[in-house]
Order: structure tokens, then sequence, then C-alpha cells
């Protein structure tokens, strides 16, 4: 974690400043009063909306599939209803065609993890069921997950529900990582959210035990490109916790700017995109980066110069100008939290309990706040199946619009007898109809200068190759 910016935060809170400073004792005894007050009651509310999760069906009752809710690397997803209880769940029919040795692994792997797990933000396992030769696994059922709920812009949040979110996918992190296990794979469609704005961890495919104290070799074909962090992409083998820590960093970005933030097409893109945006790497940011397998094989991924062709400055100047940029979206402590999630040197990294013990949740106003009048007023069922199904539409809207226009503008010009380009009333939208499909396709990230303020296109992140489907470096 970036150590000594306490006094910085300190002389930047409002609360410190002159005026404030000069309320009477009593005044501010009743302050602190109120504000005690005001968190023993979002406390309670807290308790309470998570006592009200939802019952679990009977064991080995029957269940009414209704509709097919993902579309996943190891299999579909759908909600049904339990015959006898009503209760909604989710069930997971694991893939098994390719599999000539009987039972897929990882899905032993994921079932033997979700059976020792038990937490308000981890998704519930309830059972297991095998129905004409298929194999399910039975979840409670969650309405959204965060890529739904982010690409859909009639939700909308204020600070202090993203915090809650934030916090939600912290407190499950914490859960897990203190029982060892790593997730490995996060990122919006693996966050579930339910219609009281509860937020749990799901997808449980990558996860796997880690021994605290190192030396062991895992694979680091993990976590979808869009959230693998700096030392897997450099070919790092021995990792922790920190590496589901920098995707949370990807992720309480992607809260505040509703898209993802670095978008690669492929690892060497994915680093240019992260140096982009945080600046490079300098021993001073990162002294043992030379020592990373691949770091000579790809060290030009990592020019001095910035996808703009700018010079990259120092250290400070990067962050200064990452800090300019994201404060249109972020206070100074999510901003100090963001970096403290994506410190390039893993040891630096902010773990799951020190981000949760920072000013951002302790001390900034406002105190998080669990969004369930925001699910409330949702109408729908937010999934990254839906958004997917709702993005290929506009492109294939997009797509005949731009035909037509051609089409239009072909049988104008057939009709101008002197041939000269005349903009014709499809003139004008082909340009925007352009953009959108440009859109559908970009898969850059934010550039530097002020492109962060144009909206990000919203596409679906190159998977986790799944550590079977791929020739490992590493043991996984
Ligand atoms: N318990 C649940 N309740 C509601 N929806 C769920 C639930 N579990 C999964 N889904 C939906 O199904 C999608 C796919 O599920 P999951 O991520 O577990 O499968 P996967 O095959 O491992 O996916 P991928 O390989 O794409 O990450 C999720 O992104 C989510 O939208
Ligand atoms: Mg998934």
């Amino acid at each position: 974690m970036h150590r000594g910016r306490g006094a910085e935060r300190e002389a930047d809170r409002p609360e410190n400043s002159g005026s404030e400073r000069a309320l009477s004792p009593e005044l501010e005894a009743t302050a602190e009063e109120i504000k005690a007050a005001k968190k023993a009651e979002q406390e309670d509310a807290e308790r309470a909306l998570y006592a009200s999760a939802p019952k679990k069906a009977h064991p080995c009752e029957g269940y009414v599939r209704l509709d097919q809710v993902g579309e996943g690397t190891y299999g579909q997803v759908f909600k049904a209803r339990a015959e006898n209880t009503g209760v909604l769940v989710a069930l997971k029919k694991i893939r098994m065609e390719s599999e000539k040795d009987g039972f897929p692994i990882t899905a032993l792997r994921e079932i033997k993890i979700l059976q020792a797990l038990r937490h308000p933000n981890v998704v519930r396992l309830h059972e297991m069921m095998v129905s004409k030769a298929s194999v399910y696994m039975i979840f409670e059922y969650l309405e959204h997950d965060l890529n739904g709920v982010l690409a859909n812009p009639a939700i909308e949040f204020k600070l202090q529900h993203i915090k809650s979110l934030a916090k939600q996918m912290l407190e499950g992190l914490e859960y897990l990582h203190k029982k060892g296990i790593l997730h490995r794979d996060l990122k919006g469609s693996n966050l579930l959210v339910n219609s009281n704005g509860l937020l749990k961890l799901a997808d449980f495919g990558l996860a796997r035990l880690y021994a605290k104290r190192r030396g062991e070799d895992h694979t680091n074909r993990v976590i979808t490109l869009w959230y693998r962090p700096l030392e897997l992409l450099y070919g790092a083998t021995q990792y922790g916790a920190e590496v589901d820590m920098w995707g949370a960093g990807a992720i309480f970005l992607e809260l505040f700017a509703r898209k993802p933030i670095f978008q690669g097409n492929d690892e060497i893109h994915q680093i240019q995109c992260i140096t982009d945006i945080l600046g490079p790497f300098t021993s001073e940011r990162w002294a043992d980066v030379d020592e990373l397998p691949w770091f000579g094989l790809i060290q030009s991924a990592a020019p001095e110069v910035n996808g703009n062709g700018q010079k990259c400055g120092s250290a400070e100047e990067n962050l200064a100008r990452f800090r300019r940029v994201f404060s249109k979206w972020l206070s100074p402590a999510a901003l100090d939290l963001a970096l403290d999630l994506l410190h390039y040197d893993p040891q630096g990294r902010a773990t799951a309990a020190e981000a949760l013990a920072s000013p951002y949740f302790t001390e900034e106003e406002p105190p998080p706040q669990i969004p369930i009048e925001v699910f409330r007023e949702v109408q729908g069922e937010w999934h990254e199946l839906e958004s997917r199904k709702a993005r290929r539409k506009r492109a294939a809207a997009a797509e005949a619009a731009i035909q037509n226009a051609n089409e239009h503008s072909t049988n104008t010009n057939m009709n101008n007898n002197n041939g000269a380009s005349v903009p014709g009333p499809g003139g004008a939208s082909v340009g925007q109809v352009m953009v959108a499909v440009g859109d559908r396709d970009a898969a850059s990230s934010i550039q530097w200068t002020d492109a962060a303020a144009v909206p990000l296109p919203l596409v679906v992140p190159p998977s986790a190759p799944r550590p079977d489907d791929l020739p490992s470096v590493g043991r996984d």
C-alpha cells in the first residue's frame, strides 16, 4: 500500500478545515452521536437484509426450469422454481460432453470449495442434482449480475450505493482469502446482485486453495484478461490473494465509470492498456519486476511512451494524472483506495482487510448504503446474457442502418447525373452509424487525455481460459 499518504488525506478532508474546527466541543459531540446513530441504524438495516436471504428449497425436491440466465464456458445456467416450496434457484448444468475421463475435475473443485463456504457475500450452493444424465449445481437465485446492471443505464447508483457494492465485494474477498481460497476470475459477470441490493461472489470454476506461505507454483493462465494483474501477464507462477485484489481495483473503478477500464485484446495489449492509464512501471514502483519470467521477453510492451505517443513522466506525474482524470468520478479517498488496489508491486497492493479499513469506508462521507431502493425500481432481471443479447440487437440494427444508408447513397449517386457527391439524407447519419458500429467492436481502453471523458464501449471481455484448455505455465 502507498504509505505516508495519511497526512495528505487529513489536510484534504473538509472536516479538518479551519471553519469546522471552530465547532464547540458540545456540538462536536452531538455530531459524533448523530454519526454513530446513523451508522447503527444502517448496520441494523443491513443485518435485517442479510437475515432475509432467500430460503433454501427442500433437498431433492423437483424443479421447474424457467429461463436461461447464463451461458458460461462451463455450461448453461437456468432460473428454476422448486416444485413444492416455490423457492427460486439457479441450475448450473455441468458440461460433460468433452469429458473422456469422467466428471470434470474443475467442476469437482468448484463444488468442493463452494461446499466449504458460507458467507452473506458468497453465493450459496444448496445441493447437487442428477437429471437425465446431466449434473446440475443448485444455487440460490440472484436476479442480476454486475455486468448486466452496469450495462443498463436505467439503473443509477448514488455514491453511497457504489460504496456498499464495493464493500460487499471486499467482504466476500476478505472471507475467501482468510479461508486460503483464491477466486482467480473476478469480473462483473461473476458478481451476482439480488433485488435487495446484496452482492455475492460467484463462479468458483477457477478458484483454488493456496498456501499463504508461498513457494507453490500455480498456472498464470487464469483471470479474465481485463482483470488480470501485471505479475500474471509477466508470467508469475507464485502468487497469492493479491491477484484477486487487482481485479477488485479494476471493478472498483468500473463501478464509477460503468465500463471496464483496461480493455486489452491480448496479453501485450493488456499491459499497454494498463500502463497507458497508470503509467509505466519503473523499479521505483516495482523493485523485483525484472525477476518475473517474461519480463525480458515482453519488456517492449511497456515503453516509455503511452498509447498516444506521449512520453510518460515520472511515477508521481503519472499518478497525479490518473487522479486528475478519475477525479471526475472518484472522491479523494476513493482515488487513494483505487491506487492501493491497483498497486503494481503485488507485495504493496492493499489486502481486502486493508481496503475495508481505508478512510473511504471508515471516514469519508457518505457511509455505504445497500442499494435496496435502487433495485426495487428495476424492471426485469439483468445478467450478462441479457446485456449481451441487447448489444447484439443494437449492433444488428446499426449494421442494417449502414446497409440502408449505403443503398440509399448508391441510389442517390445513380440519380445524380453529373456524378458530384451530393450529401443525401443518409449522408450525415452514415458517419453516426459508423461510430456506433465502431463502438461495438472497439476494445480500446481509456486513453490519457480527455478521451477519458468519453463513455467507454462495453464489450464482453475475453474469458479466462480454463486451466484444462491451455498449456499451463506452472502447476495449477
Ligand atoms: N446463482 C445464480 N443466480 C442467478 N444467475 C446466475 C447464478 N449463477 C450464475 N448466474 C448467471 O450465469 C452466468 C454464468 O454463470 P457462471 O459464471 O457460474 O458460469 P461459467 O460457465 O463459469 O461462466 P464463465 O466461464 O463465462 O465465467 C453468470 O454470469 C450469471 O449471469
Ligand atoms: Mg462466469
